[in-house]
């Protein structure tokens, strides 16, 4: 039986096709949003008309990738995260498709969470497959979360520390854009980053599991005011992030010694972060960007799951 996973975020329009009697991914599919030149984000209203637009070009893409009759089951994340009050209109879209696919079908939807998706896709393809029964942590690190999640299982997520300002990606994009780079910008300044070799040595506000971001922003201004290169204050940026969360990591472990860490997220997808972290924490886990950056793999799985 074949799984159809559904994602519809703020950042990007993502298909998956999961097979449960494998265990792998079939295939997937994903489309960017489109955000004007200079802007730093999408209204709720504009993500969601793109959305619809998109979709049905990328079903029928989807169809001649992967047989759609043997589909049995839809996962579509419904809302960011599995809690009270979690709520993004963008996702209406994705719960749309999977209701008109599965109704004309007669199989069942799953409702999942962004959130959830983006640890099952993480945890996937670390091919550790004792990870998908956790406890693990997870950090999810993107343009709207820098969460350090504990989950003893998939259905079950504690955050245990955060950002209280201004989240990773944010400062990632917001270097970008200043830069002159379409947003999201990151992909831009880890190519930038990584071709600098200067000895860096960030400063960073931690305290146990929490951080504040909101300075590195400031901090990477001063640098390119200063006269430093494109090159030079990218790398800070990445370094400064990858230390904050090495600091957390370690934090955490102090409360659950032992436990694997995955990192996952799109800022996840930089390689000179990951490498800055692996280096420091060798329980870590990086995974590549396809699992890592927004994705609907996570949420195929979690369709598949859902027969465990
Ligand atoms: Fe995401």
């Amino acid at each position: 039986m074949l799984t159809l996973g559904i994602d519809t975020s703020n950042y990007a329009t993502s298909l998956a096709v999961f097979s449960k009697d494998t265990g792998e991914v079939v295939c997937d599919i994903k489309k960017f949003l489109p955000v004007k030149e200079g802007q730093t984000g999408l209204r709720q209203s504009d993500a969601l008309f793109h959305h619809i637009a998109a979709l049905p070009e990328m079903l029928r893409e989807l169809s001649a990738k992967a047989d759609l009759t043997q589909v049995g089951c839809v996962g579509v994340s419904t809302r960011p995260r599995p809690v009270d009050g979690s709520y993004m209109p963008c996702f209406l879209a994705g719960v749309n498709a999977a209701a008109a696919f599965a109704a004309a079908r007669k199989i069942p939807v799953v409702s999942t969470s962004h959130q959830q998706g983006h640890i099952a896709a993480a945890l996937y393809a670390t091919g550790n497959k004792a990870l998908m029964d956790g406890p693990v942590l997870v950090f999810h690190v993107s343009g709207g979360t820098t969460d350090l999640l504990y989950c003893p299982s998939l259905d079950h997520i504690e955050c245990v520390g955060t950002s209280g300002d201004l989240y990773a990606g944010q400062a990632v994009d917001r270097l970008g854009v200043k830069l002159g780079y379409p947003f999201p910008a990151g992909q831009y300044v880890s190519q930038l980053a990584e071709s600098c070799t200067d000895k860096i040595r960030p400063k960073v506000s931690v305290k146990g599991t929490r951080c504040s971001l909101s300075g590195l922003e400031n901090q990477c201004n001063k640098l390119l005011d200063q006269g430093k290169s494109r090159e030079y204050v990218c790398r800070y940026c990445l370094l400064a992030i990858g230390e904050t969360l090495f600091k957390m990591a370690s934090a955490a472990l102090e409360e659950y010694p032992g436990t694997p860490v995955v990192f996952a997220g799109g800022v996840m997808s930089s390689s000179v972060i990951a490498q800055y972290v692996k280096e420091r924490l060798p329980q870590a886990y990086f995974v590549p960007g396809r699992f890592s950056s927004d994705n609907a793999i996570g949420v195929s799985i979690m369709a598949a799951r859902s027969f465990l």
